[in-house]
């Protein structure tokens, strides 16, 4: 049983002190009150960071996804693992934004820069947690403390050549990572909505031409994508056996998994990335090195899949049912794969100079070359859809890079005009059948 304030026993540990806390005099002058018209419809939520003396709102009538969105998950308690990343930075900021109180864990920055601290997400955190995913009585106190209506765990080691080089870690953080998250809510017994976000990797890859469904076989050549497979099956054990929906003896923690193809977005400055290395490259006024220019991958902008996650976590707690408790697909619309080497062209054309080489090896790890996603189910079920075509989300990775190497002080302000008009192209459904971007023009006329 456990007592408010009280540590379960299991997590308890009297020689640790409890991880780090966020301070509390956090400045209050961010510019969360970005918001382009004041005449909007819809007051999210307060926000701890949000200006004092202004009221928070969207600025514009939402359509039906981002306000079930807002409305599901404003006022909620959020925990989100990996939100010193990429990925979790922006979800982190998406979400305060929203209203939610969120609550981040996860190891500090391991780049420099990054967009957790380029951003300043740290002070729209109401909690956080410097702690390793593989430490489970760091990662219970910090559930118990948090008791979280929400659990959206992006924790990971992401990287497939880093996994080449240290395997084993690899699995430990993905997979024991995730069976301890989902472990501490079993423990802990508080009904919650989680979402575990693996990837697109986890497909056995048979260089199929058609993408992956929910359905197809779970496999993974190199260690990241194997212990994102493993992680799945691990998933999936403890939802049948732990968390069954119908069976009202248990606890409701709903689970669902996560498969998004890859992402693009300013602030990405992990080792490895595309377009890091392009953004570098066009600083440094070199050519950008990629390994694998052939290589076809579902591209899609960082909100996409964010704004997937929210969307199932928002279905998970508005109307909590079995349905949600299986495995989606976010990856871009057909016709949004592009091999790298496209994908660098068009990014130099945004950019408006550059140009890269391959610097492939032959005896380079082995990396899939044909990676496809099936949508039809989140679109289908979820009514999530792709907003921005493979064009629109280089040119706004390209322009976030440009204005943050002009003036790296703007780099929250430019996540959160992104987040902006992402939810208004949600609001509108405004998303673009032909895709004119300018830099799909250029890569159009240099073809030609
Ligand atoms: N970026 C992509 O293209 C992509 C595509 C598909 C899936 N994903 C998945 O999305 C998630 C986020 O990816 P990202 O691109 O933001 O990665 P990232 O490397 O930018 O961020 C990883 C996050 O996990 C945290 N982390 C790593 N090891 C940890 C540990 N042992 N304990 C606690 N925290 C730890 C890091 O501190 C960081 O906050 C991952 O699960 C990844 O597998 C990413």
């Amino acid at each position: 049983m456990f007592v408010d304030g009280d540590i379960y026993c299991k997590f308890h540990d009297k020689t640790r002190s409890m991880p780090l806390a966020i301070d509390d005099s956090a400045t209050t002058d961010s510019p969360f009150d970005v918001d382009p018209d004041s005449s909007s419809a819809i007051r999210y939520a307060g926000m701890k960071c949000a200006p004092k003396a202004q009221s928070r709102t969207l600025a514009w009538m939402p359509g039906l996804m981002i306000q079930e969105i807002a409305a599901a998950l404003a006022n909620k308690t959020v925990f989100v693992t990996g939100h010193t990343g990429f990925k979790g930075s922006w979800l982190a900021l998406w979400l305060a934004r929203l209203g939610a109180r969120v609550v981040g864990y996860a190891l500090p920055p391991n780049t420099q820069p990054n967009n957790f601290t380029a951003s300043g997400v740290r002070e729209c955190l109401a909690d956080h947690f410097e702690a390793d995913v593989r430490d489970i009585s760091a990662l219970g106190q910090a559930l118990y403390k948090t008791k979280p209506d929400v659990v959206l765990h992006l924790a990971a080691q992401p990287l497939v050549r880093a996994s080449y080089a240290d395997p084993r870690t690899t699995f430990e953080v993905n997979v024991n990572g995730t069976i301890n998250v989902l472990d501490c809510l079993r423990t802990i017994g508080r009904p919650c909505a989680v979402v575990c976000i693996t990837t697109d990797k986890c497909y056995e890859n048979r260089e199929q031409v058609w993408g992956y469904r929910e359905t197809d076989s779970l496999g993974g050549y190199d260690p990241y994508s194997a212990s994102k497979a493993a992680t799945e099956i691990a998933v999936s054990s403890y939802r049948q056996s732990f968390f069954p929906f119908d069976r009202s003896l248990y606890t409701r923690v709903s689970i669902a998994t996560a498969r998004a193809g890859n992402v693009i977005g300013g602030g990405d400055w992990a080792a490895d990335r595309i377009v890091t290395e392009l953004a570098r490259a066009a600083v440094d006024g070199r050519p950008g090195e990629l390994r694998n220019p052939a290589a076809l991958r579902p591209w899609q902008h960082v909100l996409e899949p964010l704004a997937g996650y929210l969307s199932l976590a928002a279905k998970m707690v508005a109307s909590p049912s079995a349905q949600w408790c299986e495995a989606w697909n976010f990856g871009p619309l057909p016709g949004d794969e592009l091999p790298v080497g496209a994908l660098a062209d068009r990014f130099f054309a945004a950019w408006g100079t550059g140009g890269w080489r391959n610097v492939g090896e032959p005896n380079q790890p082995h990396e899939a070359g044909l990676l496809k996603l099936c949508i039809d189910k989140a679109v289908g079920r979820l009514g999530w859809r792709p907003q921005w075509r493979v064009g629109e989300a280089i040119e706004r990775t390209a322009s976030w890079f440009r204005n943050y190497y002009a003036d790296p002080a703007g780099a929250q302000r430019a996540c959160l005009q992104e987040i902006a008009e992402y939810e208004r192209a949600m609001a509108a459904g405004t998303y673009q059948h032909n895709d004119s971007t300018a830099s799909s023009r250029a890569a159009v006329a240099r073809a030609a």
